[in-house]
């Protein structure tokens, strides 16, 4: 019964468990799926406005990729009043999504590796930030580094970065961090579990309601992300 709304839209949903070993996100861990996830929106009324907003960080990501009726909703959302009143639809949207790729793909050899958007940079300022981010305040970072990097190179569409941007600052989440400066970040990015056989894939949205996979060679990591090792 998750009760966070990161929770609800995100992490009940997929049987990921994990667990972070020194300041590596999520390096041990196992797929386990729960029988039911029971969700109540009202929860949410106890919860503190900077742990609703951060839930909605994910939202935005989800919504970034399903585009159409999901995202026209995500442009009428200005405040984080606005994403109590539509919490039960975006909650029902974001799962559905989330569901429909886990059961197609639950340990994430394809297309389940979508769910990362934002998050091997998140996961780096995450972890650099030592507590002082939440986990959706660290995508939204991730998600607009990310997209800014693709959209300089051509790759995704022109002025998506900002539309992207201007709906995670409407609520109050953070878009930038001096910790991806940090030389430690390449370390960070190096270490992301995502890296596989020379290669990180990341996730880059072409257009709304357009994502896809693109798969780097581990040794230009540092360049393409241009980050600088220590
Ligand atoms: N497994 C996955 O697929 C997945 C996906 C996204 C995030 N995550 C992970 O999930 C974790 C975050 O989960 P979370 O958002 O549930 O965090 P959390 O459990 O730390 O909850 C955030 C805070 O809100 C409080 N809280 C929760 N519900 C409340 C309520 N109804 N009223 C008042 N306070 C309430 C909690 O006590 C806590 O202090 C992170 O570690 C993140 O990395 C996992």
């Amino acid at each position: 019964m998750p009760t966070s709304l990161l929770a609800q839209v995100d992490s009940s949903v997929g049987g990921k468990t994990a667990v972070d070993l020194d300041s590596i996100k999520n390096i041990i861990g196992a797929f386990y799926e729960p029988d039911l996830v029971l969700i109540d929106s009202n929860t949410l009324n106890t919860l503190q406005q900077r742990d609703l907003v951060e839930g909605y960080g994910e939202i935005v990501k989800t919504a970034a990729m399903v585009g159409g009726a999901f995202w026209s909703l995500i442009e009428t959302i200005n405040s984080p009043a606005d994403i109590m009143t539509h919490a039960e639809e975006l909650s029902a949207r974001s799962i559905q999504f989330k569901a429909d790729v886990v059961m197609g793909d639950e340990k994430e050899s394809g297309q389940r590796q979508l769910l990362n958007f934002g998050h091997t940079l998140g996961h780096t300022v995450e972890a650099l930030a030592d507590g002082g981010l939440r986990h959706g305040e660290a995508v939204s970072i991730g998600m607009v580094a990310i997209m800014q990097l693709f959209e300089n190179n051509g790759d995704a569409q022109a002025g998506i970065t900002d539309k992207l941007r201007d709906r995670l600052q409407a609520v109050g989440l953070p878009t930038t961090s001096p910790l991806l400066h940090l030389p430690a970040a390449l370390d960070k990015v190096k270490n992301d579990k995502k890296n596989r056989h020379g290669h990180l894939n990341l996730v880059m949205i072409k257009t709304i309601g357009a994502p896809q996979i693109v798969s780097i060679p581990s040794a230009e990591i540092g360049s393409f992300l241009k980050l600088t090792a220590g």
